[in-house]
């Protein structure tokens, strides 16, 4: 194949959403962790936000049991735009949760072993074609998002493609992190390629601090890796152990993403989080301002 067939449009984006959400219990007993709100928007609705202004429209949901209020959110509500027309209110603020028919799949992960157990779930409905995957925990702001950043390098490159981001050498431990190849001039040199790709590793280990951050463009191919690969870091079937062995198979890339990223898997992510955007809100920044600046004495 040349690596003119790696460049199919892409159309589709997976959301792997099955897990437990163990860390934000109790609040997460009964809701999805995905629906826990920055502000007034689910954090699954940021990531489906992203990958529209990417111009992907078809969404795959990877859930299991008790995820159901994911789906809900993004189906029409007709009580509440009933009650919501009798009483001559906007739509407008619904206006993120639609979705064309048919363009909203679920699959469901049985039993969690793993992210890439998870994407693997997902391979009947992404079949042949170049796929990208969000991990609706990780928040990333940016102007164009992280993933239109990603677009506009597959555009150039075509093939596999990851955002990364630096960390302090300490936390590479909790990361997929990549050795990086090449830099290309593409992108103001925001690209480079990808040598070697290894999931929590020791921090003696590491190749670099560069970590994978939870935005991915891959080809189909991925998903016949997966097929065969048995557990990796914490006994679970890892997506990096299958991108790792695409290197050299097909073109491999990483985007340093230019905007700001909250780890909303973690409390005091999703606190900053909250208090980051909320401060960029017309409708609340000096209200908000003025309570950070009291609290803090
Ligand atoms: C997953 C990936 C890891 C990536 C991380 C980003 O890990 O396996 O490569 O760096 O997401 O948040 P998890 O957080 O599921 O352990």
């Amino acid at each position: 194949m040349t690596s003119q067939s790696y460049r199919k449009p892409l159309r589709k984006a997976v959301f792997p959403v099955a897990g437990l959400g163990t860390r934000f219990l109790p609040a997460t007993k009964a809701i999805p962790k995905e629906m826990l709100p920055i502000i007034d928007r689910p954090l699954i609705q940021y990531a489906v936000d992203e990958a529209r202004e990417a111009g992907i429209d078809q969404l795959i949901f990877v859930t299991g049991r008790g995820k159901t209020a994911i789906v809900e959110h993004f189906d029409t509500a007709y009580e509440l735009e009933t009650t919501m027309s009798e009483r001559g209110k906007s739509f407008e603020v619904l206006e993120p949760t639609r979705v064309q028919p048919g363009n909203l799949v679920t699959v469901r992960q049985q039993v969690p072993m793993g992210l890439g157990h998870a994407i693997w779930c997902a391979r009947a409905i992404v079949g042949d074609e170049p796929f990208a995957i969000f991990l609706p925990d990780e928040l990333m702001i940016g102007s164009p998002g992280c993933m239109k950043q990603m677009v506009d390098a597959y555009d150039e490159v075509g093939g596999n493609l990851i955002s990364v981001l630096e960390v302090p050498y300490e936390q590479v431990s909790s990361y997929g992190v990549i050795a990086p190849g090449k830099r290309l001039d593409a992108l103001d040199g925001a690209l480079c390629e990808v040598t070697g790709l290894v999931e929590k590793p020791k921090v003696e280990d590491a190749p670099s601090n560069l970590i994978i951050s939870g935005r991915y463009i891959l080809q189909p191919e991925v998903m016949r890796v997966l097929e065969g690969q048995g557990q990796g870091a914490g006994g679970e079937i890892q997506l990096t152990d299958a991108m790792a062995r695409m290197i050299g198979e097909q073109p491999f890339h990483a985007v340093t993403f230019a905007g700001r990223r909250y780890d909303c898997g973690s409390k005091v992510g999703f606190v900053e989080a909250t208090l980051a955007l909320a401060l960029e809100r017309d409708d609340m920044a000096a209200e908000v301002r003025e309570i950070a600046q009291r609290l803090l004495g």
